[in-house]
C-alpha cells in the first residue's frame, strides 16, 4: 500500500515510498531478496570502516525460529509483528576490533547499516518496520549475545498487503496521516551564541545552535 511522504522539499522517490506498516502479507520473502538486503547493509559506512553491525535473523520458512524471536518483543508489537514473514534483531558491537576501546558510534552505525537495508527492501518491494519495543535481555539470553554486543532494535520486514486488504485491527493504524516536524525545527547554527531555549512539540528544549534553516533557503 501506497503512503508518500508530503515533502516540504523534492527527495528522492524511494524515501518518499518508505513508511512502517503494521499489516504484512502473507507472502514469504524470497532468500535471494534477504540476501540482498543483508549486502546492502554491508555496504553502509561505519566509523574507522568499524562494520559493528550484527543481525539475528528468523523466517517464517522456520516457524519455531520466527516464534522465538516474536517472543523477545513487547505484547503490542507482537500483535502485528506475528504477520511479517521476517523478524530480526541488530546487535552492536561495542568496542573497536583493533584497540579494544569503545566505540561511541556503533549504535549509529548499526542505524546507518539498517537504513541502507531498508532502502534496499523499499526498492524491491518489501516494508520495513523497526522496534524499540523488545527485551534486549531475553534476546541477549535466547541467542547467547556475547559480553561486548547489545541488541539494538528489532526489525519485521515482508511484503504489504493491498488497502482493501488490511487486517481491521491495524487498518485505523496503517491508514493513518504521517507526520513530521518541518525542516526549520531541527536544523541549527551559530554555536557561539550559547543555549537558547526553545519550544518543540510542547516540550521545552535547551539547543547550544540558533535555527538557520529560513535564512539559509532564503538564500
Ligand atoms: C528505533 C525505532 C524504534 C521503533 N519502535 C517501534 C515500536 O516499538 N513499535 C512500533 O509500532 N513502531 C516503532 N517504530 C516505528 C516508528 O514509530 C515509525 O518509524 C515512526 O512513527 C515514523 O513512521 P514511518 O516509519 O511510517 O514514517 C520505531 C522506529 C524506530 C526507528
Amino acid at each position: 500500500m501506497d503512503k508518500p511522504a508530503e515533502t516540504q522539499y523534492p527527495i528522492e522517490e524511494i524515501l518518499r515510498r518508505r513508511w512502517s506498516p503494521r499489516s504484512f502479507s502473507e507472502r514469504l520473502v524470497e532468500p535471494e531478496k534477504l540476501q540482498s538486503l543483508f549486502e546492502a547493509a554491508r555496504w553502509a559506512p561505519s566509523s574507522f570502516n568499524e562494520q559493528p553491525w550484527n543481525f539475528i535473523v528468523a523466517t517464517k520458512q522456520k516457524p519455531e525460529e520466527h516464534a522465538r524471536l516474536l517472543s523477545c518483543l513487547v505484547e503490542g508489537n507482537q500483535r502485528w509483528a506475528r504477520a511479517a514473514p521476517v523478524l530480526m534483531v541488530s546487535v552492536a558491537k561495542l568496542n573497536f576490533d583493533k584497540t579494544g576501546k569503545p566505540n561511541r558510534h556503533a549504535f549509529h552505525d548499526v542505524g546507518l547499516a539498517v537504513q541502507n537495508m531498508i532502502v534496499q527492501a523499499t526498492a524491491l518491494g518489501l516494508f520495513v518496520h523497526q522496534m524499540a519495543g523488545f527485551s534486549p535481555k531475553k534476546v541477549s539470553e535466547t541467542y547467547g549475545v556475547p559480553d561486548g554486543f547489545e541488541p539494538v532494535a528489532a526489525i519485521a520486514t515482508g511484503y504489504g498487503p493491498a488497502k482493501d486488504e488490511l487486517p481491521e485491527a491495524f487498518r485505523e493504524f496503517d491508514l493513518g496521516a504521517r507526520k513530521r516536524k518541518p525542516v526549520g525545527s531541527f536544523v541549527f547554527e551559530d554555536h557561539q551564541l550559547g543555549a537558547i531555549n526553545i519550544s518543540c512539540h510542547g516540550t521545552k528544549a535547551y539547543y547550544f545552535f540558533r535555527c538557520f534553516i529560513a535564512s539559509m533557503m532564503n538564500a
